[in-house]
């Protein structure tokens, strides 16, 4: 976090309810997202879990571009089916295409056809697709996908996580928003959705929190029962004041122009040094990761061993770097069948987190993967599960080697 940020931290007001933090944070949503109403939550899959307490139910459909996790994970935990609806582009790691991240509405419409609209909980767009690869949504699609929404009477949420790197890539990449400013390019984007829900520590940058924020008056008061339920009172639910302040200037900071330059360009600068080595690498590069494609990477480790996985662990033993697979281990097993599931991509992503690293550390990172590269002939066998949750068994997967 910023020293603007640490010191918005001391003058938190810890006040039970109705604190001057929640009001400040009140008022810095409403002015970079254009949401009236908002309930703070401790994290995303928090403001997941409260939003879905009142919009799924068991035998709904919530169709998006490409779920997140936990997303997914709140979603099938409902008995409700998470539908993912990526453009086929998506999963060619190859081919240049600005806004990869994008819904297919022609998928998108089918599913809207073939159910009637109280079944569908809501259409969800995650800002950008972290799932296929950070890469961003473009305006047209959220305009063209609020037009679909409207069509057949159901809502639409944003997966909000990235809203501001997104904005980003439509200032760059979409006709006719060069000059605009990134504020009015996320406020242009949170007007087609109903509403939308956050995990602060992407681009609000802070250390912990989340938020849920709504068009509708009614919505939101039904989700305030359930924020009281599972976070806390509807004025700091799970947050503290200091951590309120924290946030709502973080909001103001990941908006800005020049900040999202230097960290898009720091991601870039470590993606363009994994391809000069001959690395597969997902393109083009993703705004908060690098994503390895690791079908590619080791080829003779079949996809029932997890390559990405593997991989994941040859590079933190390689060089202590932390990636995450982003494959079938994620993928979890289909819950009716309880069969894994072998996504199109099987990837390790390398996040980087905000403000942390220098271009030094990112070269130090190629040169970590580098080595693997180096001696990938060597790795001949993937891993095997001992022991998985249930549910979003990633997470806390044990394996082993084989
Ligand atoms: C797109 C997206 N949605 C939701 C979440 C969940 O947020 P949290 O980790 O704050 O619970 C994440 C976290 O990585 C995310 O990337």
């Amino acid at each position: 976090m910023s020293d603007k940020q640490w010191s918005a931290m001391m003058l938190g007001d810890e006040s039970y309810a109705g604190a001057s933090s929640y009001y400040k944070l009140k008022e810095a949503i409403k002015d970079i997202t254009g949401f009236d109403y908002f309930l703070p939550t401790h994290q995303g899959r928090a403001a997941e879990n409260v939003l879905f307490s009142v919009l799924v139910k068991e035998g709904d459909i919530v169709p998006g571009n490409a779920h997140f996790d936990t997303t997914k994970g709140h979603i099938e935990f409902r008995k409700a089916k998470a539908v993912d609806c990526p453009m086929v582009i998506a999963s060619d790691t190859i081919s240049w295409h600005p806004f990869k991240g994008n819904i297919d509405t022609k998928k998108l419409e089918d599913v809207l056809t073939k159910n009637p609209s109280d079944k569908i909980s809501c259409i969800m767009i995650t800002v950008t697709n972290n799932s296929s690869g950070g890469q961003p949504v473009s305006m047209a699609n959220i305009r063209e996908t609020r037009k679909l929404a409207d069509k057949y009477g159901v809502k639409l949420f944003l997966d909000s996580a990235r809203f501001a790197e997104n904005a980003y890539f439509i200032k760059m990449r979409e006709e006719g928003y060069a000059n605009k400013d990134i504020k009015d390019i996320a406020r242009e984007m949170f007007s087609y959705a109903d509403g939308m829900t956050m995990s602060s520590k992407k681009d609000a940058i802070v250390n912990m929190g989340g938020f849920i924020g709504f068009r509708d008056e009614e919505l939101f008061r039904k989700a305030s029962t359930y924020n009281i339920i599972y976070e806390g009172f509807i004025t700091y639910g799970g947050m503290s004041g200091r951590d309120m302040n924290a946030l709502a200037q973080g909001l103001y900071e990941g908006t800005d122009y020049s900040y999202l330059e230097s960290r898009i360009n720091q991601v870039a600068h470590l993606g363009t040094k994994i391809k000069e080595y001959g690395i597969p690498v997902l393109e083009p590069f993703g705004g908060h990761a690098i994503f390895i494609d690791a079908k590619k990477f080791l080829p003779g480790i079949p996809k029932e061993e997890f390559p990405a996985q593997t991989l994941a662990i040859e590079l933190y033993i390689e060089g202590g770097v932390r990636g995450v697979e982003i494959g079938a281990l994620m993928a979890d097993r289909n819950p009716d069948t309880r069969e894994n599931r072998y996504p199109d991509l099987e990837m390790v992503r390398i996040a980087i987190p905000r403000r942390v690293y220098t271009n030094n550390h990112m070269d130090y990172v190629a040169a970590a993967v580098r080595n693997v590269f180096d001696r990938r002939a060597k790795i001949q066998r993937g891993l095997r599960i001992l022991r998985e949750a249930p549910i979003m068994r990633h997470f806390t997967v044990e394996l082993e080697r084989l």
